[in-house]
């Protein structure tokens, strides 16, 4: 059998192909050669598969797409307070090239236009860095995103670099706020050279299927950037991602994105999926108008809006019952999915309603598949408080979903493979004792 997902890819392809409206980007002289026809689709899953159509291996300049991930190469390399200080993150509602800056203090609005995407790459790389090694740095982070070694095209950048009288004169009004220290020029002509790096849509969706897989390339296994990076990246590309499109964008497609004026356009859905677009009119925002067409189409045919609100989970607590009568009576709770706040609150809330009489208390999480930060915390101060109110409190979990069960300050659990451990007589319980982990004080 042939997946299903190119046959799809290919059939939305078709549909959008008819469409030659808008324009390609002629302010860049070599943009305005481009093929206008050529029309590519991919997807990236955060598990490294690759599926595509049409154009996915046609190299064409990043432009604007590099402006998320050299703002996380920012982040990364500079840490937070440093970059926040100098590039706002609020969106300007304004064109991608206009000077908008802070009244007061000359600061970007945001990292995806050009003010604050030309002073994230001054703070690319560490302090100190010359044009040349800060560049190399810009080249190195976004084919790590890739993972593979990309190039610049040298004559784009050129033909780019003749006619960037609109983002020198942002550089130098950036300069004359101190928000950039170095020579505006040199600066202008990294941030044209990061523009100008050579990418396919595969290698896009790959870029975005890295900050969908909270910072870690899924081909290559390497952590690029951290989750904190990875979240406030996301944040902005999905209320400035599209510049004065972005309300448009968000109400009808709702995936963080960005777009670049060589016609390619990304999507990174949490969790699930790099989605790349290639196809070069744009309209009169700079975004791609078959890209644009074809992530709508990809938003409602396949449910991929973030604001989606999910069904419903299945209740988390399967069963909440008794086995055993008399003294070996044991509370048994089998919890199932995967919890996260609104889940462990299901838990908390089962076990007090129940008040247990019995002393034994079993927390059965073999059909659990996951378990965040704060779920976890949160049933093991109900597990310390269960054993402070006198239950002897058992986690049946054989696959260690639950890190570090350790319930603290006068807590105890033992952890079991399976549920028979857990309720069996106290008699055999202590012949089992070499096999259960015991944890807590
Ligand atoms: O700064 C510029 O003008 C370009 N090198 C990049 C602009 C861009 O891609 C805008 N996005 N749609």
């Amino acid at each position: 059998m042939r997946s299903v997902i190119p046959d799809y890819l290919a059939e939305v392809l078709r549909d959008v192909e008819s469409n030659t409206s808008g324009q390609l980007a002629d302010y860049i002289p070599e943009l305005a050669a481009a093929d206008p026809k050529r029309l590519g689709a991919a997807f990236a899953t955060v598990d490294g598969e690759i599926y595509g159509a049409g154009d996915i291996d046609t190299e064409f300049t990043i432009q604007s797409i590099s402006k998320p991930f050299m703002y996380a190469l920012a982040l990364a390399d500079r840490s937070f307070a440093p970059v926040l200080a100098k590039v706002g993150v609020e969106p300007s509602g304004e064109a991608f090239n206009q000077i908008s800056l802070e009244s007061d203090t000359g600061r970007p609005f945001n990292p995806m236009i050009n003010a604050g995407a030309i002073t994230a790459h001054s703070l690319a790389g560490s302090e100190g860095m010359n044009p040349t090694e800060r560049v190399e740095r810009v080249v190195h982070g976004l084919s790590a995103f890739a993972g593979r070694e990309l190039r610049i095209d040298e004559a784009v950048c050129v033909s780019e670099m003749e006619h960037a009288h609109r983002n020198l004169a942002i550089a130098y009004m950036l300069r004359g706020y101190g928000i950039l220290t170095e020579d505006p020029r040199a600066i202008v002509e990294g941030y044209i050279r990061q523009c100008s790096v050579l990418v396919t849509a595969r290698d896009l969706a790959m870029m975005a299927a890295t900050l969908a897989n909270r910072g870690v390339n899924p081909l290559s296994g390497e952590r690029v950037v951290g989750e904190p990076v990875v979240r406030q990246v996301l944040s902005v590309m999905s209320t400035c991602g599209m510049y004065d499109a972005a309300g448009d964008w968000a109400t009808q497609v709702g995936i963080p994105a960005k777009s670049g004026v060589a016609g390619g356009l990304i999507g990174a859905l949490p969790g699930q999926i790099g989605i790349a677009t290639f196809s070069p009119r744009l309209d009169a925002h700079g975004n791609s108008v078959r890209g644009v067409s074809l992530f709508e189409r990809f938003s409602s045919d396949m449910g991929l809006h973030v604001m989606e609100v999910p069904a419903a989970a299945r209740a988390i607590v399967r069963s909440n019952h008794v086995l055993g009568d008399g003294p070996h009576a044991v509370r048994v709770l089998q919890l199932q999915g995967g919890i996260g706040f609104a889940g462990a609150e299901r838990v908390v809330r089962e076990i007090l309603n129940t008040a247990p009489a019995e002393v034994r208390v079993v927390l059965d999480l073999t059909m659990i598949y996951s378990i965040n930060d704060v779920a976890r915390r949160m049933l093991l101060e109900a597990v310390r408080r269960l054993t402070l109110d006198g239950h002897e409190v058992y986690l049946v979990d054989p696959e260690s979903i639950v890190p570090d069960p350790d319930p603290g300050d006068g807590g105890r659990v033992t952890v079991v493979g399976v549920l028979e451990q857990a309720v069996i007589s106290q008699h055999k319980v202590a012949q089992h004792r070499s096999r259960p982990t015991k944890r807590g004080t």
